[in-house]
């Protein structure tokens, strides 16, 4: 339930603090993916740097950054967009409080109002402090915003006394998590989604081929941001030499002919996203052994290959959604409009090679997304593109 999930693990200032190191680490045995935030306090308890090495992401505990916690400053909102679920363990009074009254003083109380995920609130403090009336008081209230509350365990406590306020086992914490992160419906639930991603390969012989810089990046994250979606999805790719998404179903494939065959079977699904580079252009013979320099002719005839998406545009069922990307050296939007319509595609992704950040094989992108009088932009991490266009195509706000 927790493999490829994105986890904020808020840590406030109590004791208990040094277990989240280890909850931390069974998150990441479950597949999750996790981020740390804390607060002021909890760094008297534990050091920065055990949760940056073991998230292998800078820990994040002021708004605005600074020379030890690089980043930008609207860091809470960028968290906020990406987590799954945010867990903090353990909650001190305080920091419920700040919850309870909006208060955003911090990058853990700041996040919590800019999550879209649920929350999932560990309240951990000695067992006086837990049965006081305002610990009470703004427990319900946090819980009338709809965030979720894992009671402490009773037993014994730092201040030495038993009393209830332990923070529970992990293994409890994991359950509530999971049991949280299963119970979210994506907008794309129940739907299958199609992806095709990297380049294609159109060999002369088989040591020569015709073939593009693709790297697949952006198709692998549109694939992992419609999984988080919900949606049961396949990645159909050419060569890459990226890692495969995990958990999500991957047929590889060479040829623009290999793709069309392999999409045709598939032609009926919910969405169909075309990030592939295909080639448009195949030799008319393929060798059998590699051409020799002094028999070989100094030109490749060529054919057209099949253009897959306007093939899938003619026939497309009403029920489905179908994505084309366009890649552009000039004129991209005259030119992406011009697809969008040709192709029948419902969204056409136009990005530029031109454009600083954006392109083949790059980590970053900036895209237009046009469909029918639609135009937005946006920019980011490719993982972040793929999100933001399947968020405003399936999830509109
Ligand atoms: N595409 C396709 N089959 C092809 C070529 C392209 O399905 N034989 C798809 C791509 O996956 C993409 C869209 O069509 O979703 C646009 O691809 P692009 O390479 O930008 O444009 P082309 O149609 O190839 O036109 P041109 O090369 O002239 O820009």
């Amino acid at each position: 339930m927790l493999s490829g999930k994105r986890i904020i693990l808020g840590v406030t200032g109590g004791i208990a603090a040094y277990k989240a190191v280890f909850l931390l680490r069974e998150f990441q045995k479950a597949g999750a993916e996790v981020r740390v935030t804390m607060t002021p306090s909890a760094i008297r308890f534990v050091g920065l740097e055990t949760f940056t090495s073991l998230s292998g992401h800078s820990v994040a505990v002021e708004i605005f950054p600074d020379e030890s916690d690089p980043g930008e400053w609207t860091r809470h909102i960028n968290w906020g967009e990406w987590a799954d679920l945010f867990i903090i363990a353990p909650c001190t009074g305080n920091t419920l409080a700040k919850i309870a009254n909006g208060i955003s003083d911090n990058m853990l109380t700041a996040t919590i109002l800019a999550a879209r995920s649920p929350i999932l609130i560990c309240p951990t403090m000695d067992g006086e402090m837990y049965e006081s009336p305002s610990v009470t008081e703004n427990l319900k209230r946090v819980q009338e915003f709809g965030y979720h509350i894992l009671e402490p365990d009773s037993g014994f406590l730092a201040s030495g006394l038993d009393g209830k306020g332990r923070l529970p086992e992990i293994p409890a914490i994991l359950e509530k998590a999971s049991e949280i992160i299963g119970s979210i419906k994506g907008p794309l639930e129940g739907k299958r989604v199609i992806v095709t991603a990297g380049p294609t390969r159109e060999h002369i012989d088989p040591v020569r081929f015709i073939s593009n810089p693709s790297s697949g990046k952006m198709g692998f994250a549109m694939a992992k941001a419609a999984q988080r979606m919900g949606a049961e999805v396949k990645v159909i790719h050419g060569p890459v030499s990226i890692p495969k998404p995990d958990g999500i179903l991957t047929q590889d494939i060479t040829s623009a002919q290999d793709l069309f065959s392999a999409v045709q079977v598939e032609a009926d699904a919910d969405v169909i996203i075309m990030s592939a580079a295909v080639s448009d252009f195949t030799p008319t013979e393929t060798f059998e052994h590699k051409i020799k320099k002094d028999t070989g002719s100094d030109s490749v005839p060529l054919k057209k290959t099949t253009d897959i998406l306007a093939w899938l545009g003619e026939r497309k069922p009403k029920h489905q959604v179908l994505i084309g990307f366009a890649m552009e050296t000039q004129h991209l939007i005259e030119n992406a409009n011009h697809k969008l319509q040709k192709k029948r595609a419902d969204w056409m992704v136009a990005n530029s090679l031109s454009t600083e950040g954006a392109g083949f094989e790059s980590d970053t992108n900036s895209v237009h997304l046009l469909g029918k009088d639609v135009h937005e932009e946006f920019m980011g991490t490719k993982e972040e593109v793929a999100e933001r266009v399947l968020n405003f195509i399936f999830n509109p706000q």
